[in-house]
């Protein structure tokens, strides 16, 4: 089965898709983009994402060259020519190819790309063993909201834990936990669910929404509120959220227990919660 390209206005090869050396995603990371999954070969929350990605253009005074409608047709489109069982749907809009000059060009075209990839689930010892966390200075901008491709920060923090041994790093600013490198945040304390409020300093997770909304249906009680790196240390669960790592107990931080040091029932509530939900 092949994996997919689009760029701009065809489908082709994944080897022969190509972009300029002057498109402004290569040359300043002018550009956002959008990672979905299927379940059952369907996206997973495609208007969800459709949306943030419409936030995302909005922010930056970036046109999207297609109307949601059209994008989401494509995706259907690129996971009919795929035929992968599970996909991973990857696009990206930069502000097009024009030659180095910070400032807007006229009159150019936004580059748009997607690809459709098999989705390889994560190792499932990783959910039931849980996974080691670190904490990291927050160095992003103060747009985290916009998911841009920029993510330079993002690539640091997540090397450096993998250097670390760890599977995520947690993002620290101000004395407070923002998000993961590549995920949104959640602890457990006393069977109450913290976690730091949308804004600027997270991005609006689309897997954090649909879990918020299946813990509050089930009764369990939650806060969006700043999360002090103190109450970081001391929760008795932390968990991840996000369209790779779904949801994904942390059981040490700073290779130190996590509560018991092993995956916690609301984490395995959460879990089951979302995969009824989604898969
Ligand atoms: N990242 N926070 C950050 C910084 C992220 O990069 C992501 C997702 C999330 C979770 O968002 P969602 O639930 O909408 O996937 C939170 C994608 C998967 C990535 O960059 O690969």
């Amino acid at each position: 089965m092949p994996d997919v390209a689009y760029v701009n206005d065809r489908f082709l090869p994944l080897a022969e898709a190509t972009v300029s050396i002057d498109d402004r995603g290569f040359l300043f990371g002018d550009g956002i983009y959008e990672v979905i999954r299927t379940y059952h070969g369907t996206p997973f929350q495609l208007d969800a994402h459709l949306a943030r990605l419409k936030r995302s253009a909005d922010a930056l005074s970036l046109t999207l060259p297609r109307s949601l409608e059209e994008v989401a047709r494509l995706v259907d489109e690129a996971l009919g020519r795929g035929g992968w069982p599970e996909s991973k749907i990857y696009m990206q809009i930069t502000r097009g190819v024009a030659p180095r000059d910070h400032v807007f060009p006229a009159g150019v075209r936004p580059t748009f790309v997607m690809t459709v990839r098999e989705l390889r689930p994560l190792d499932p010892a990783l959910r039931t063993r849980g996974v080691a966390g670190v904490t990291m200075d927050d160095l992003r901008w103060g747009r985290c909201d916009i998911k841009s491709v920029n993510l330079l920060a993002n690539v640091l923090a997540r090397q450096r834990a993998n250097e670390a041994g760890a599977f995520e790093a947690l993002f620290v600013r101000e004395g407070a936990v923002t998000e993961g490198s590549v995920s949104n945040v959640l602890i457990v304390r006393d069977g109450v669910i913290a976690t730091t409020p949308e804004g600027h300093a997270i991005l609006s997770g689309v897997t954090r929404q649909v879990v918020l909304e299946l813990a509050r249906k089930a009764g369990i009680a939650v806060q969006e509120r700043r999360v002090p790196l103190d109450e970081l240390r001391q929760a008795d669960e932390i968990v991840l959220m996000g369209t790779t790592v779904e949801v994904l107990p942390v059981v040490t931080l700073d290779s130190r227990p996590v509560g018991t040091g092993r995956p916690g029932p609301i984490a395995a509530r959460l879990h089951a919660l979302f995969t009824e939900f989604a898969a």
